[in-house]
């Protein structure tokens, strides 16, 4: 799936995310900054903060009952479409996803 991170900045990083990675390994490759991923993808470090672009918030759906109480312990506010990247996986149906790395 094509992935564009869009930095706080402005700037825009683009990359083609294989299928089975998470939006965290998958930052972390593109070397974007500002999405650390800490805990390595475990669900214990809310530093790999995104806010999906309103257009797919549907698509990558709600967190579930882990994420969204580390939703509330990101460095950045959290916001309506705030998720934890490393629990979006990438997949056919999500090719053109836009995430903003929080400031
Ligand atoms: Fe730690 Fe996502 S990498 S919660």
């Amino acid at each position: 799936a094509k992935v564009t991170w869009i930095l706080a900045d402005g700037r825009a990083i683009v990359a083609e995310v294989a299928d089975g990675t998470n939006m965290m390994n998958a930052a972390a490759m593109a070397n974007v900054p500002g999405i650390i991923g800490e805990c390595g993808g475990c669900l214990s470090c809310a530093t790999c903060h995104v806010y999906v672009d309103e257009a797919w918030a549907e698509r990558t759906g709600e967190p579930d009952g882990t994420e969204d109480a580390m939703l509330d312990a990101t460095d950045a506010p959290r916001r309506e479409t705030s998720r934890l990247s490393c629990q979006i996986v990438a997949s056919g149906s999500l090719d053109g996803l836009v995430l903003h790395v929080p400031a």
